[in-house]
């Protein structure tokens, strides 16, 4: 008697977990998921892992980047267009993007729980913002990587140092940049990959299309996202940023710059999204840090400016060791 309530039991939960498993699908599959195939790439990454950086840094591979980049936002348009009239719309203006379209991105967590953004830059480096770094101690600290989901899927990895730019100013979240070191050197596939940093000194032209993801608030004081969301913003020329009137934080242009709209509807990055990529021409140009609210139309999101010389050296100086 006892066996035969158990196996109900376990008959019972299993087909609540087979319709959970069905339904979410469905509300994926209904909203539509932006997809890329990074795997030729992934692979010569993988087989390139012991210099890394020089591999990135190829012509070549640059240029198979910016194609892919090119591709997304292609993909990204056309969903973003035919999700604006259902429900399915989210914040950031952002649309359900698999983590095969942008598999540099990180998800960083304290203890299991989900703090901020990151991206893979080389076998062993991930890059954040430095003030998702200022409270917990490393051992406190794990990422999941090749998930597009944000509390499952993909692999988990521990943290061995995490370092925090020694510029960085609480107060003014100038050089708003962190480093995070792993145990053991990743695996690269079509679902994690690293991203080459913009160069150094780089001028960042205005009203330049850039991809910003991550499982950031969906609405400014709402829930979070479980699906990873992506938005195509644009980069805001300094000038306008700085005379916004809504900067009580001075904008610092040497290490910051602002990308997002001054209309509605203004897609943007959200609570939660710090730390993370914003990516443009297939590299990573920023990191997601701070903003006024989210979304709300006459204030744009502002981010750690990576080819600023103070912040690329400090990033090239760790993960040039051992990258
Ligand atoms: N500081 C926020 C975080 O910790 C990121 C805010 C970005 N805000 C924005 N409106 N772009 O997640």
């Amino acid at each position: 008697m006892y066996c035969i309530i158990k196996m109900w039991i376990t008959i019972y939960y299993e087909l609540i977990f087979i319709i959970f498993v069905i339904c979410d699908n469905e509300d994926i599959k209904t909203s539509r998921t932006v997809v890329l195939d990074y795997s030729d790439l992934a692979q010569e990454a993988e087989s390139n892992k012991h210099n890394i950086l020089k591999f990135l840094n190829q012509t070549r591979v640059q240029l198979k980047y910016k194609t892919q980049f090119n591709r997304l936002l292609h993909k990204l348009q056309a969903t973003s267009n035919t999700s604006r009239r259902g429900p399915t719309r989210r914040i950031v203006a952002g649309v359900n993007t698999s983590i095969a379209a942008v598999p540099w991105q990180v998800s960083l967590r304290e203890k299991t729980y989900p703090i901020c953004g990151g991206s893979v830059v080389t076998s062993l480096w991930l890059l954040t913002a430095a003030h998702c770094l200022l409270r917990p101690r490393a051992s406190e600290l794990s990422v999941r990587l090749g998930s597009s989901w944000k509390t499952h899927g993909g692999e988990m990895y521990d943290v061995k140092q995490s370092y925090v730019h020694p510029q960085y100013a609480r107060n003014t979240k100038v050089n708003d940049v962190g480093l995070i070191k792993l145990y053991s050197p990743l695996r690269f596939s079509s679902r994690v990959l690293p991203i080459k940093m913009v160069g150094k000194g780089n001028r960042l032209p205005a009203d330049q299309a850039a991809v910003v993801s991550g499982w950031g608030k969906l609405k400014e004081g709402g829930p979070s996202a479980t699906f990873l969301q992506s938005s195509t913003i644009k980069t805001i020329a300094m000038k306008l940023c700085r005379n916004s009137g809504l900067d009580r934080n001075p904008i610092d242009p040497g290490s910051m710059f602002c990308a997002g709209a001054f209309s509605q509807p203004s897609p943007d990055a959200c609570q939660g999204d710090s730390g993370g990529p914003i990516v443009s021409e297939g590299m990573l140009i920023g990191v997601v840090s701070w903003g006024l609210g989210c979304a709300r139309g006459n204030f744009p999101g502002v981010y750690t400016r990576l080819s600023a010389p103070v912040i690329w050296d400090w990033v090239h100086e760790h993960i040039s060791q051992d990258s």
